[in-house]
């Protein structure tokens, strides 16, 4: 069942029906000011940082779900509708909400009237932007009353949430003309305040929630909407929000237009005030000038759209297939946009408070955005790399307000270090800069033992050899990629954190040979790029240890029909044949087979086939098999979850394109392709009402075979499963693969494939590609014509002379 359709030239989903199988949400802004938006205008505001500067409050596990957001109260006569059907949730005559690249109109038709109202955060700007248009198409005049409805909070959203002997005190507001200011603890410590305005004359307003909706009542039940009048209140401390009145008379067939803004100001200390006690409104001021005309509102989001047509120009498919061409060309691109923005801190599955920028997941990330923004992912590298250690370990997540590593979480975990490798060789693979490598990196952001950046890499490859165990293959520390696979926890406390408890590494045995495969893969990545800067000895001191670590993996690491996951703390095998519960795991036999071990001795193929007989279901393919059915305190979270779920034998989409992958080492493109289908959004369109997250974007996990509802998804938008998948399939199904030197061509199909067209712009040049398949094969290139020209290499030449170059392949 479907609850919207795909509209692919407005790059838009357009959801049809509020009710939803679950809150169906887009983002606003991509730079420093976001909101997020679902699909009855549910969601909050933020400045920078999910945590430290939550504009406005939202209450996650909510009852109903989703309560709370921007929203209009439209009273007509007696009837009070909202134009996204919450909060009010009158029945409507029609609904239409439209999810673009960061924008989202929401209209609502009711008696007669039409109210469409547009969100989006316009480029380089501290705010949002909500158009109202309400047009009478009755043949009455009609007039309506309008109550527009924001709730502040306390900036600080872990604070707001708990510390409410102090928080009912402190709140303060001001007004003045049609602009509801919110500026608690402004007068102390804080540089900044918010504000909401509208374009027109306002009859009356509210800025104290328990006026607005009265004590006992719902957001759909505010008591100044019934009776239909604001309550003119101040708030002096409780819980401040920002309400407009104003009464709209229109004529049959008129329709009128308002603009709100919901913004955000900081001013320096000498700046601070007006008067005293007055707030500097200035900069607010100036903003609400900028976006008081619907022509300017309008212009803004030309721009916006015209900002989107730029990024996803740069890597276009025309496949035939039509959901793989919006995946490919709008969605998947746009929610990597996403993730490099956020990493893992606020969705609907993420509080904005419990997480900041992951190390590793913000590595991987960048591998879906560096091709959109590469300046930015450059700065990003930089700021991740500023949080390592000296000794190449890393803080495990950092603040991004403040871009300092974050002492709660800590570090330990033994993967960090090697993504750093796979983000920074993905921007040089993709700009050419080397540069970068150059720059002066800080270890621990303390600038007096800062070291280059190519030191960096050297010593997160160093972290690895540093650290190995009695096989001579990687110690796991407090966990790899696996966050749950926690070997030194030993927890029997319910009220510690498996992740960041104190862990008994000394004298642990625990390896992992996830870690081994990614060291194997990234650590050659490192030696290419030595050699790439001329620094032969590093490649040869490198070489030696990444061919000492497959040997220990052959030796080691094979239990004679896939690659084992780990050593637990005593030695003991996890993931072999011998194990009851948890035979066999996904991450090492992906990534063991994306290194190519043993792929002479079919190993890799064995691997493989083992996955498909084990791990892969209607669904996806599952974490691990049999899943836990009991805990074991050795292994730690992973065997806390009930089977199918998480990490417990869930469908982790992270970790499918890894099977991809290795699926293409070995030239499989049917199987490749077969897994990507199951776990791609668009093909999961149909099944919405089991699938139940958002059908434009990856989720985190999808309920694996042994659940109690195999397909059903969770933790969509903030996860690396958008950027694996885009590199998967962009460059390893496709095959359109940046390189040092040029733009490597090595598709691997499906057989029945006739080929397929790809437009990608690279390093100041358009090359128009056009794959031919009539051979029938899954991979191999065995012509290469250049504007017209057989070429000898699959590798196209990098002309940067700012033109269009046809190339066609031959398989
Ligand atoms: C985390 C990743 C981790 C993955 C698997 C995600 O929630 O963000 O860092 O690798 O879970 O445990």
């Amino acid at each position: 069942m479907k609850f919207g359709y795909f509209d692919d030239k407005q790059r838009e989903y357009v959801i049809t029906d509020p009710k939803t199988p679950y809150p169906w949400i887009n983002y606003l802004g991509n730079e420093d000011f976001f909101s997020l938006i679902s699909n009855t205008a549910g969601g909050y505001t933020f400045y920078k940082d999910a945590k430290f500067r939550r504009l406005t409050r939202y209450r996650y596990n909510n009852v109903p779900t989703d309560a709370g957001g921007r929203y209009f109260y439209i009273k007509d006569g007696d009837t009070a509708w909202s134009p996204g059907w919450k909060p009010m949730k009158t029945q409507l005559d029609k609904y239409e909400c439209r999810h673009g690249m960061n924008y989202t109109s929401i209209e609502g038709v009711k008696d007669g009237v039409s109210a469409k109202a547009l969100f989006f955060v316009p480029l380089k700007t501290w705010a949002e932007v909500q158009k109202l248009t309400l047009t009478n198409n009755s043949n009455e005049v009609k007039k309506l009353k309008i109550f527009s409805f924001t709730e502040w909070a306390l900036w600080n959203a872990a604070a707001d949430m708990e510390n409410f002997q102090r928080n009912f005190s402190t709140g303060e507001v001001e007004i003045e003309d049609s602009v509801l200011y919110h500026k608690t603890e402004y007068k102390e410590r804080r540089n900044h305040y918010a504000y909401y305005s509208v374009n027109a004359p306002i009859q009356g307003f509210d800025t104290d929630r328990e006026t607005f909706f009265g004590l006992y009542n719902g957001f759909h039940e505010p008591q100044v909407v019934e009776a239909g009048k604001p309550g003119m209140s101040i708030a002096h401390g409780w819980s401040p929000i920002a309400s407009h009145y104003f009464e709209v008379e229109l004529k049959p067939g008129e329709a009128k237009d308002y603009v709100f803004v919901l913004g955000y100001v900081e001013n320096k200390d000498e700046e601070k005030w007006e008067s005293k006690n007055i707030i500097n409104k200035t900069k607010a001021k100036e903003t609400i000038a900028k976006f008081n005309t619907v022509e300017k509102v309008d212009t803004a989001l030309a721009e916006l759209r015209m900002y989107w047509d730029n990024l996803l120009s740069i890597y276009r498919v025309d496949s035939g297939e039509e959901k793989l061409d919006r995946m490919v060309n709008i969605w998947n691109q746009y929610q990597c946009m996403i993730t490099f923005c956020f990493s893992r801190s606020a969705s609907y599955f993420e509080s904005g408070i419990g997480r900041g920028m992951g190390f590793r997941d913000s590595n991987q990330d960048l591998i879906g955005f560096v091709h959109q923004i590469p300046e930015r992912a450059r700065e990003r590298i930089i700021d991740i790399a500023s949080t390592q250690f000296p000794d190449g370990g890393c803080y495990h997540q950092y603040q991004p307000l403040t871009k300092k590593g974050n002492n709660d979480i800590g570090g330990g975990f033994n993967d960090d270090p090697m993504w750093l490798i796979l983000g920074t060789t993905s921007y040089i693979k993709e700009t050419g800069d080397f540069s970068i490598l150059d720059e002066m990196v800080p270890f621990d952001n303390d600038m007096s033992i800062a070291r280059t950046l190519f030191d960096h890499l050297s010593v997160s490859f160093d972290h690895v050899i540093n650290n190995l165990g009695p096989h001579g293959l990687p110690l796991i520390g407090r966990a790899d990629w696996n966050d749950c696979l926690n070997l030194n926890c030993f927890s029997n406390d319910p009220n510690e954190s498996y992740q960041t408890t104190e862990n008994q590494s000394k004298g642990s045995k625990a390896e992992s040979l996830m870690i081994a495969g990614l060291f194997v893969v990234y650590g050659n990545d490192f030696i290419k790029l030595c050699k790439r800067v001329g620094n032969k000895a590093e490649a040869k001191r490198c070489q030696k240890h990444v061919d000492e670590m497959v040997a220990a993996v052959k030796k080691h690491g094979w239990d004679g029909e896939w690659f084992l996951r780990a050593y637990d703390y005593f030695g003991n095998k996890i993931g072999s044949n011998e194990n009851e519960e948890g035979k066999i795991f996904i991450e090492s036999n992906g990534w063991c087979s994306m290194a190519g071990i043993g792929k002479e001795e079919g190993l890799i193929e064995k691997a493989l086939d083992s996955v498909k007989e084990r791990l892969d279901c209607e669904h996806g393919i599952v974490l691990n098999n049999p899943a836990f059915t009991k805990y074991y305190i050795e292994y730690g979270e992973i065997s806390s979850y009930p089977p199918g779920y998480k990490e417990n034998a869930g469908i982790f989409c992270h970790n499918n394109p890894w099977i991809m992958i290795g699926e293409t080492v070995i030239g499989r493109g049917d199987e490749a392709w077969e897994y990507f289908k199951k776990i791609c959004p668009s093909y999961l369109e149909d099944v919405s009402e089991l699938h139940r997250t958002e059908p434009y974007v990856y989720s985190q996990m999808i309920a694996g075979k042994d659940a109690f509802k195999p397909g059903e998804a969770k933790n969509s938008w903030l996860t690396g499963t958008a950027s694996w998948n885009f590199y998967t399939i962009t460059q390893y199904i496709l095959g359109i693969q940046p390189d040092y030197d040029g733009l490597k061509i090595e598709p691997c199909i499906p057989k029945d494939w006739k080929g397929f067209n790809v437009t990608r712009k690279f390093r100041g040049a358009t090359y128009k590609i056009k794959v031919i398949n009539e051979n029938a094969v899954c991979k191999g290139v065995s012509k290469v014509i250049i504007d017209g020209k057989e070429h000898s290499s699959n590798i196209l030449p990098i002309f940067a002379d700012g033109n269009t170059h046809t190339v066609e392949i031959v398989m």
